[in-house]
């Protein structure tokens, strides 16, 4: 059962987390700081805005996307589960998995310290039985403050191992798709799914002049977001991701894709994506629990 406004309410904290919505939209937490805000959508248990004090929005959202509690939202962090891009034996499944278009459940708002922690469940639900015929389900907690922390759990209480992928699909906003720079990958080979082929470690920081849609194997830790345009660095830590996605889908991709808004809105976005992408997949036995995390710091650079 989703969660009206009214359940949702008892989660408020006064002047630190709210909610809002209607039965189009489905319900958002808001969380606003001295020092920070956060938006995180129910339907999808999906972030669309984290700001940190005097900057620009860190994440980018389109201006076209749907809130529609049916289409993925474009923008923001998608959670990609139990599978990444399109299923391995059924393409014709959901891209991406059944969590972004599933509406969580928030189980808990907490002030830790300076933060404020958000807990969330994916529910079962019987028209998932087909896609995913297990009980075990995700949890997500997000740690907004003046990092944003996001840990995707999943443990398996079924009797048998389960097999799953996932991403957290982190589209960051930029000031020019062409003057950023990423580094913390030159080390580790990478799958290019435009050409099918897998490549031999760049040793160079990556640039972004064309389509892009790559997977890192075995990614180093961190890797930094240079923008001298926005005169900032967005560093993303993380932890029990064995594949890092970076994506960016240019002109002629973005106007097929309907979503993107404007022609030149790809200039303003850059996805890098941590998580568990085939052929890295989680096998994970009964009791066991995976658990990645991943957190997104900003500082100020002078370039
Ligand atoms: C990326 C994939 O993670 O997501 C791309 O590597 C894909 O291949 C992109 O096009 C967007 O996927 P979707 O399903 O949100 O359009």
């Amino acid at each position: 059962m989703t969660q009206s406004l009214e359940e949702l309410e008892k989660f408020s904290i006064p002047r630190t987390a709210s909610f809002w919505g209607d039965d189009d939209t489905g319900a958002c937490i808001h969380v606003a700081k001295s020092r920070n805000s956060a938006t995180v959508y129910l339907f999808g248990a999906q972030p669309i805005m984290w700001q940190p004090d005097e900057q620009a929005d860190v994440l980018w959202i389109s201006d076209a996307a749907e809130f529609d509690l049916h289409t993925p939202i474009r923008g923001g962090i998608p959670v990609c589960w139990p599978w990444f891009g399109s299923h391995p034996a059924h393409p014709e499944w959901p891209s991406h998995g059944i969590a972004r278009t599933a509406t969580w459940t928030l189980d808990a708002i907490e002030r830790i310290e300076t933060d404020v922690v958000l807990r969330l469940s994916l529910p079962v639900r019987e028209s998932d039985a087909k896609f995913w015929p297990h009980l075990s389900r995700p949890t997500i907690t997000y740690t907004v403050g003046d990092t944003f922390c996001i840990e995707l759990a999943t443990t398996n209480i079924d009797p048998h191992p389960i097999c799953f992928s996932q991403a957290l699909h982190t589209y960051f906003s930029v000031s020019d798709i062409e003057s950023i720079r990423i580094d913390g990958l030159e080390k580790a080979p990478f799958t290019d799914k435009l050409t099918g082929r897998k490549e031999p470690p760049a040793d160079a920081p990556i640039t972004i002049a064309a389509e892009t849609d790559r997977i890192y194997h075995r990614p180093q830790e961190p890797i930094r977001l240079h923008d001298p345009g926005f005169s900032r660095t967005i560093t993303i830590a993380h932890k029990g991701a064995t594949s890092a996605v970076v994506w960016n889908p240019w002109s002629e991709k973005s106007a097929s894709m309907g979503d993107m808004g404007e022609p030149d809105a790809y200039r303003g976005m850059v996805c890098i994506e941590t998580g568990n992408v085939p052929p890295d997949d989680v096998i994970l036995a009964p009791g066991e629990t995976h658990t990645i995390t991943t957190s997104i710091s900003v500082a100020v650079a002078a370039e």
